[in-house]
């Protein structure tokens, strides 16, 4: 059973080691296992973590897992978070606990992660044209009738390749592929046209080692997006899979799938799917937001379609992490010791928003406290006022990008609102 081996491998990662290569934790907890040191329910600020340390927060985490859940359910929309965001098994397990149809990867290495912790349903959002993944991929359709995997495809080229890398490997399965919708002109990937859709459906049908099993695209790519551009792009991807099923290109197929989404436009993407017509046979109508689950303090906060849509819940930033101020060398400077290797910093730079006193752990919001730079390892503080900090502060920084913060931790305590350490959740970059 796929979910048996999905509590296996988790069980597996609680009897891991604890050492130098996962960074902030107590020095004084070298050689437990994870599962121990997480038993021990440390607190993050007296119990021995070293700064800097990123922590999730706990009841966040649980609380936009459930509402992505209850979301979905309420839209009729099935959901394979994106997996990249966090690359950590144990959410992946959450999630699907919480109702998701399996997980989205972008390339194959993320693929075989999921493989390997036993996902037994993967949507890979990308062209796969590498001959040596799709060899491995054969293998695993081959070795396990259960598992379900879909891919894009967008190019006639990559089907060429594709085929060819299949029938080298003997594939036994054909590979279900989606042919992607550009998301317009100046988009990222994706065929741009819907005549060019439709001789990439002629191209499949003329392989054995591809199936044709929907449309799908990112409405996260439109250009200048708007809501009439992601709507007005979303009813193209739709009008595609209906033509598509008209000339019968999904032919004896048990669902059909139709897929987009991230975690900017799901709203707008639950409503045009909704007005999907009937088709031949029923929808898998695939959402695949990924930064929902620890949503951030920058740029999700700031385009979450919860915006729009309040009475339907709204997503909780999950992330703090806690640095220490190691320089005051001015009354308007401070450095803390984090910096481009800790926290995300390609979308927007971290916001300081509390201070743990160095002295007595008090707690303090941090008003007039402004990050200005980061370097590698430092972050660049400006303080209106000279007595705003002092060295051997902590700062508890929010950041902007889930995918890019967690990329830098692989092993983050996830704590309770006192600072208690639940337990730590392990990432594969
Ligand atoms: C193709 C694709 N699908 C889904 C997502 C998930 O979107 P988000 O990170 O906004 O949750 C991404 C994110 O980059 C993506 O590239």
């Amino acid at each position: 059973m796929a979910g048996e081996r999905l509590a296996q491998e988790l069980t597996d990662l609680a009897d891991e080691k604890v050492d130098h290569r996962f960074k902030a934790l107590p020095p004084d907890a070298a050689g437990r296992t994870v599962g121990e040191l997480a038993a021990e329910r440390r607190n993050l600020f007296t119990d021995g973590f070293t700064t800097p340390v990123l922590a999730l927060s706990a009841a966040s985490v649980e609380h936009n897992l459930a509402l992505l859940e209850t979301y979905t359910a309420r839209h009729g929309l099935a959901f394979a978070p994106h997996g990249k965001t966090s690359m950590a098994p144990q959410l992946f397990a959450r999630q699907l606990a919480h109702g998701a149809w399996g997980i989205t990867a972008a390339v194959p290495h993320q693929a075989r992660v999921y493989r390997d912790f036993g996902i037994q349903r993967i949507f890979l959002a990308n062209e796969v044209v590498d001959a040596a993944a799709l060899h491995w991929l054969a293998g695993e359709l081959a070795a396990d009738p259960d598992f379900r995997f879909i891919c894009y495809v967008d190019s006639v080229r990559g089907i060429e390749l594709m085929d060819a890398a299949l029938r080298a490997a003997e594939a036994t399965r054909p590979v279900d592929v989606v042919i992607e919708l550009g998301a317009g002109e100046g988009a990222r990937t994706g065929a741009r046209t819907e005549v060019e859709c439709r001789e990439l459906a002629d191209a499949i049908a003329g392989v054995d080692t591809l199936r044709l099993v929907g449309v799908a695209g990112y409405e996260g790519e439109v250009p200048d997006a708007d809501e009439e551009r992601v709507t007005a792009w979303l009813r193209r991807l739709v009008a595609l899979a209906a033509d598509l099923d008209a000339c019968g290109r999904f032919a004896d197929l048990d669902e059909i799938v139709v897929s987009a989404g991230g975690s900017a436009w799901f709203d707008t993407v639950a409503e045009v799917f909704a007005d999907l017509p009937e088709l031949s046979a029923p929808i898998l109508k695939l959402l695949r937001s990924g930064a929902y689950v620890s949503h951030d303090d920058g740029h999700y906060r700031h385009l979450t379609p919860f915006n729009r849509v309040p009475d339907e819940g709204a997503l909780q930033p999950a992330f703090r992490l806690w640095a220490q101020v190691v320089s005051r060398p001015t009354p308007e400077q401070a450095f803390l010791n984090a910096g481009k290797r800790d926290a995300a910093y390609d979308l927007d730079l971290p916001r300081a928003q509390t201070v743990r006193s160095g002295r007595d752990g008090t707690l303090r919001p941090a008003a007039g406290i402004t990050v200005t730079g980061l370097s590698d390892q430092h972050a660049w503080l400006r303080t209106e006022h000279a007595g705003d900090l002092e060295v051997g502060d902590w700062v508890a920084l929010g950041l902007s990008h889930p995918c890019t913060s967690f990329d830098k931790w692989q092993l983050i305590p996830l704590v309770e609102e006192d600072g208690t350490v639940v337990d730590f959740i392990r990432t594969f970059f």
